[in-house]
């Protein structure tokens, strides 16, 4: 009799207790081979042993190439067993020899194909283009790593083929493993050690211990030094193995218990159903987890489908597995024999009918192994213990069904959820049967297919995890991600700031693309800048006003044959579903680029139409921060308020009805590719209009300059445009044909937008976002008349920078404090507000005084107040504001 011994860390080794048992062959009862026994020790030796390679990162440490080519060796050494692998698992585990002599092969392939992946396919490090948090800028990557020592218990159906499942996974992604092969089928395991050994893994990455499942799972599912358990059984053992990994909170995949039901439909070809139903539960005696042993039959079939199916059991031929022309062999074990007639038992107990088997079989010339019939119970209601509990052998259930809706219905009563299979000659209905089952696998037309780049594995209570494919690769891994800050520097840091008092941050990065072309008569460059970006088909986008004030003509006819057509539905203050709309008439149009011409309301319309688009879906789609990773579609920009400085901002203020609130989408890559500074554009903007869009302007560079993000390069434009707009606006409203003040205002503008999309804005924006959103106020009129009151709101958190806009307002007298200065600053505002017939209330425009409230609980969650230079964290003092300026 042959002798087999355990092996850990590298070497063949008697149990260190010295006991040994003995491994018999079903078909016969008599004993094939002699096994060293493991116990406590040997367990804890192997995990020693996979510890310390593991540590050693003699493999784990190895490059997947380099891993791959050992593992190649591996599977070489398989190959040379072949032979011997296959005989000593059909004597072992009672496979027919036409399964058992090609399980090394498909073994061989597995590892191969598996290895391959991994080392050139598997993510192993993937850069995240945007991490989703605004407030930390770096760079993001995650690397996939291996988990570590790895436990893999299988079961004894199938002893060879879980043997690859478990230890080629493990070890092409880097893991050491220690194997425990079902006590009554540890042969095939042992050998397989054997070959990982001749091909020179190193020692103590593969260890084969065998012994009672019991003890051994004690040990190898509670010790702390094991990462990761992977088991195929039962879901009684499984639930075991979870509550025992529990406690060092383990990895698990389990592949567990399954009921699965083969459903044949009205309409399936009958002899191929009644092959697929046979195949699918007496394969291999039906112990195979994921079978197919509720055969779910419609009514309409019923009795045909029966009848053939149990002249087809019939004719399968049971007997010793070695035998070549034997359909079926004995079953594993004479506990496993028990099992069934146990349950056979039940079955006639519960009044289902038995329509053929039921006994066991004697084989002519041998004396003893477990064989038995195949077995069909007919007339089985879904509720009976044989329709809902796992049986494991060649018992099947035939269950009639009226509709698919009843099959699939019955075919998800289950607590399991492995396999399943759908028997039809129309795909498509069988694809929706499929999809409606809860179940791990389900096979059309077909049953018990595998492959190696297909995951396998169980809803419900048959399992946790997947295995095989790339999805059973990862399960092998552990995810890191890597976050290295763009900022390393505390006064750099914006979330360092929650825990401190320096609000400001020091760290800016200053990314404004747009191409700006500005000057009295420069129209004409758009036809230049649409060759320049690529397109030919340009859609303009405007509103009414701006249309009837001729403005939409003067650029189409400066685009000449590049305009496909003009839109001109775009409201004030546009919502999701104005974006929607124009993004229709673009994609009819087939435009491959956007011309805006408006205020703020046009230009943000036409950036998000520029996202919509390129990236598809609905403007509702696109409301993020920082998402987008390469450019949208081209977009030229031609404003023709002096206000928003939209043109080259990276942000579109949408108000969404949903939300009850105006929304964004921040991204650099919205920012227009040019914009067009063209003063004739301005010059029949109303005085009105004139002075609120100029307000809004201010407010941009005032609250840049006090943004905890404030920077030198945006302090500069923010200068610059409070000192030309103070200067201007007074000229343009005493002459709205004065076009030299007109393009100053323009220019103010644009800084004054450059000014905050790097350095953002503050509490203004915040409240005038909130009485826009919820009162239609002009978001000029609303920024202007709340301006001067946030100032002062602000005034002890940011005098030195108030300072500066009271010298570039030129107010600062020459002996005043900063303070001082500041607070001149905000007077300063408010006259020439007054001066340029500025609305100076909230109640002005049309705030009712009993909403102050509610406008200031909106306006404390508006994401423009992280920013603002004194903190905001009590919508009292947002109400506080709100008073002041009512
Ligand atoms: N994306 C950004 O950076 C940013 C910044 C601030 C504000 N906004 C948003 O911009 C919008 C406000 O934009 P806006 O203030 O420019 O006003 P607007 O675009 O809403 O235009 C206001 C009105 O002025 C008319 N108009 C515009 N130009 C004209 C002209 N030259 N002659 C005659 N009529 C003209 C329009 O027809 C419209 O009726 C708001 O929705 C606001 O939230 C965006």
């Amino acid at each position: 009799m042959e002798q087999y011994k355990l092996f850990i860390n590298g070497e063949f080794v008697d149990s260190a207790s010295g006991k040994t048992f003995e491994s018999l062959d079903p078909g016969t009862e008599l004993p094939i081979a002699q096994v060293a026994q493991a116990g406590k020790a040997d367990a804890e030796a192997a995990i020693a042993a996979a510890r310390e390679a593991f540590n050693s990162g003699v493999w784990s440490g190895l490059t997947p190439a380099a891993r791959m080519a050992k593992v190649q060796d591996f599977a070489d050494q398989v190959s040379q067993q072949a032979l011997r692998l296959a005989a000593t698992e059909c004597m072992d585990s009672g496979q027919i020899l036409k399964l058992a002599g090609f399980a090394p092969l498909l073994g061989m392939g597995l590892l191969r194909n598996l290895a391959l992946t991994a080392a050139t396919k598997f993510p192993w490090h993937e850069e995240i283009p945007v991490s989703g948090n605004a407030f930390a800028p770096g760079r993001e990557y995650i690397r996939r790593e291996p988990i570590g020592v790895c436990v893999g218990i299988i079961p004894w159906n199938f002893p060879m083929t879980m043997a690859f499942w478990k230890l080629g996974p493990a070890l092409i992604m880097g893991n050491c493993i220690v194997l425990k092969p079902a006590t009554v089928t540890p042969l095939s395991a042992l050998i397989l050690a054997e070959a990982a050994k001749a091909a020179g893994i190193p020692d103590g990455v593969v260890n084969v211990i065998a012994g009672p499942g019991g003890e051994l799972g004690q040990v190898l599912c509670t010790h702390p030094d094991v990462d990761k358990v992977a088991f195929t059984g039962s879901t009684e053992v499984g639930r075991e193995i979870m509550r025992m990994a529990s406690a060092t909170v383990k990895k698990v995949t389990l592949e567990l218990g399954g009921k699965s039901a083969n459903i044949i439909l009205d309409d399936a070809d009958m002899d191929l159903a009644v092959e697929g139903a046979c195949f699918g539960t007496f394969f291999h005696q039906g112990q195979i987890c994921e079978s197919g042993t509720r055969v779910l039959v419609s009514s309409k079939i019923y009795d045909q489908f029966l009848d053939k199916m149990k002249k087809r059991a019939e004719a399968l031929r049971v007997g010793y597995q070695m035998d070549p022309t034997s359909h079926m062999g004995p079953l594993v074990s004479k506990e496993q024999l028990a099992t069934v007639e146990r349950y056979v038992k039940i079955g006639k107990e519960e009044g289902a009918e038995l329509i053929t088997g039921g006994k066991r079989v004697e084989v002519p010339g041998i004396k003893g192994g477990y064989y038995y019939a195949p077995t069909i119970f007919a007339n089985v209601n879904n509720k009976m213990r044989i329709a809902q509990e796992e049986i494991f052998g060649p018992v099947v259930c035939v269950i009639k069904y009226d509709s698919d809706e009843e099959a699939v219905a019955i075919a998800n009563d289950s607590i399991y959820g492995l396999g399943g299979g759908v028997f039809s000659s129309n795909t498509a209905r069988a694809e929706r049967v499929a999809a409606g089952v809860r179940t791990g696998s389900m096979w059309i037309n077909n049953y018990h297919i595998f492959a190696d780049f297909c995951p396998f594995g169980g809803y419900k209570q048959s399992g946790v995890g997947r295995e095989l494919g790339v999805a059973g690769l990862h399960e092998y891994t552990l995810i890191k991600r890597v976050h290295v800050s763009a900022m390393a520097d505390a006064r750099s840091n914006m979330t360092f700031q929650l825990l401190s008092d320096y609000k400001k941050v020091d760290g800016f990065g200053y990314n404004c693309p747009t191409n700006v072309i500005a000057g009295h008569g420069c129209l004409p460059a758009i036809s230049r800048a649409v060759t320049d970006l690529g397109c030919k088909r340009a859609l303009i986008l405007t509103d009414p006003g701006v249309r009837q004030a001729g403005l939409a003509q003067l650029a189409k006819d400066a685009l000449a044959g590049f305009c496909v057509g003009i839109y001109d539905k775009i409201p004030a203050d546009p919502d999701l579903e104005s974006v929607d709309a124009a993004t229709a008439v673009a994609r009819e149009l087939k435009a491959d680029c956007i011309v805006s011409v408006g205020g703020g309301s046009v230009i943000d319309t036409a950036k998000a139409v520029c996202v919509t688009l390129k990236s598809g879906g609905k403007a509702n789609d696109h409301l993020n921060f920082l998402v987008l990773t390469e450019p949208q579609t081209p977009h030229i920009a031609i404003p023709t308020t002096s206000g928003t400085g939209s043109e080259v901002t990276n942000v579109s203020v949408l108000t969404s009805k949903n939300a009850g609130r105006k929304l964004f989408i921040v991204d650099a890559k919205i920012m227009p590719n040019v914009a067009i500074l063209d003063p004739r554009f301005t010059m029949t903007l109303p005085q009105s209009l004139t002075v609120t869009t100029a307000m809004d302007a201010m407010t941009h560079a005032i609250e840049a300059m006090t943004s905890t993000m404030s920077n030198p390069i945006c302090d500069g434009m923010a200068l610059q445009a409070i000192r030309m707009i103070n200067k201007n606006l007074p000229l343009v409203v005493a002459d709205g044909k004065n076009e030299k003040a007109r393009l100053n205002m323009q220019i103010a503008a644009t800084m004054a937008g450059w000014a905050f999309t790097v350095a953002q804005v503050g509490l203004a924006h915040g409240m005038a976002h909130t009485v826009g959103a919820l009162h239609h106020v002009p978001h000029g009129a609303a920024c202007g008349i709340v301006l001067p009151k946030v100032m002062r709101y602000n005034v002890d958190h940011a005098a030195e920078k108030l300072a500066l806009v009271a010298h570039a307002l030129d107010v600062a007298g020459a002996n005043m404090t900063e303070r001082d200065a500041a607070m001149a600053a905000a007077d300063a505002i408010e006259a020439l507000m007054k001066k340029t017939g500025h609305p100076m209330r909230l109640r002005d425009v049309g705030v009712p005084e009993e909403n102050l409230a509610i406008c200031a609980f909106h306006a404390i969650t508006d994401t423009a107040l992280i920013f603002n230079a004194r903190g905001v964290s009590d919508p009292n003092d947002v109400l506080e504001v709100y008073k002041q300026a009512y």
